[in-house]
């Protein structure tokens, strides 16, 4: 059983919310920047005009991305403090993205129907209650709109993971381990790339590990059908951008990225 909370979500990612804000938009997050996102757009069809919802959209960057590829965007998060930071963006470079603080495990308040496409970047792996989320995204979906979404890769990315390195201290695998332990934990930790001498406090990021039966599951017993998956490589720029990255090339799965729609 969960035993962190929304409210708990909620309070932790406010704490987060400032320097996460910062980083993201110095550039910190390359994961982001160079693999993350790019593989999440190419995964979208044709945006343009698309009325669409971001759940779980913190800060708001990924969805001024999508704003920037034509769509019409609405952006919620449980974080007060984040959908602060977005709104703040919003007001001094428009996009007309509308901003909301709201699980999306819960009724968002939002009219039944009234989205082409719900999306979401790297966030369901971060609340608890998924079937309740899918719920939510059929609800708000009209009748052949869909939702994709990106997530840390539930089979790769459990629990108890660690690299597997050589004597030569060369990464040669993943060992994987308590693939089917669903209890929460917060992970802490900051992004890689950020200044060595900049002393910051680690990010404290609630997490609901599920197996990939878990996920698959509840997006067919919302009713959705699923129609792709993906599990991205890094591009050969990237790698050679950020070398580090050739480990999800080469050695496992980073990502999920799903595809599903609601019958018409
Ligand atoms: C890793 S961040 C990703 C944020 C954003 N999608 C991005 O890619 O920059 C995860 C986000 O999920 C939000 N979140 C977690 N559970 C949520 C829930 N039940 N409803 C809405 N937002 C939630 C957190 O507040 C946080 O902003």
């Amino acid at each position: 059983m969960d035993t962190t909370t929304e409210a708990d979500v909620a309070d932790k990612w406010n704490r987060n919310a400032d320097q996460w804000t910062k980083d993201v938009r110095n550039g910190y997050d390359t994961y982001r920047d160079l693999f993350t996102l790019p593989a999440f757009q190419a995964f979208l069809p044709p945006m343009e005009g698309l009325k669409v919802i971001d759940f779980g959209c913190g800060e708001g960057s990924n969805t001024r991305r999508l704003a920037e590829m034509g769509a019409r965007m609405t952006g919620i998060d449980l974080s007060e403090r984040l959908v602060e930071h977005a709104r703040k963006t919003e007001t001094e470079t428009p996009l007309g993205i509308t901003y909301k603080v709201s699980s999306f495990s819960d009724n968002t308040g939002f009219e039944e129907a009234s989205f082409d496409a719900v999306i979401s970047t790297m966030a369901f792996m971060d609340g608890p209650d998924f079937q309740g989320t899918m719920r939510e995204a059929f609800r708000l979906l009209r009748p052949g709109g869909f939702l994709a979404f990106s997530i840390l890769h539930p089979c790769f990315i459990t629990p108890g993971v660690q690299w597997q390195r050589d004597a030569a201290g060369q990464t040669t695998g993943l060992l994987l381990s308590r693939y089917f332990e669903r209890s929460n934990f917060t992970e802490t930790w900051k992004f890689g790339d950020r200044p060595r001498d900049e002393e910051v406090t680690p990010f404290a990021v609630p997490r609901f590990p599920r197996t990939i039966g878990d996920y698959l599951n509840a997006i067919s017993d919302a009713g959705l059908r699923i129609t792709r998956v993906e599990e991205p490589r890094p591009t050969p720029e990237a790698c050679e951008a950020v070398p580090r990255f050739a480990r999800w090339r080469d050695l496992a799965a980073f990502i999920l990225l799903v595809r599903a729609e609601r019958p018409s």
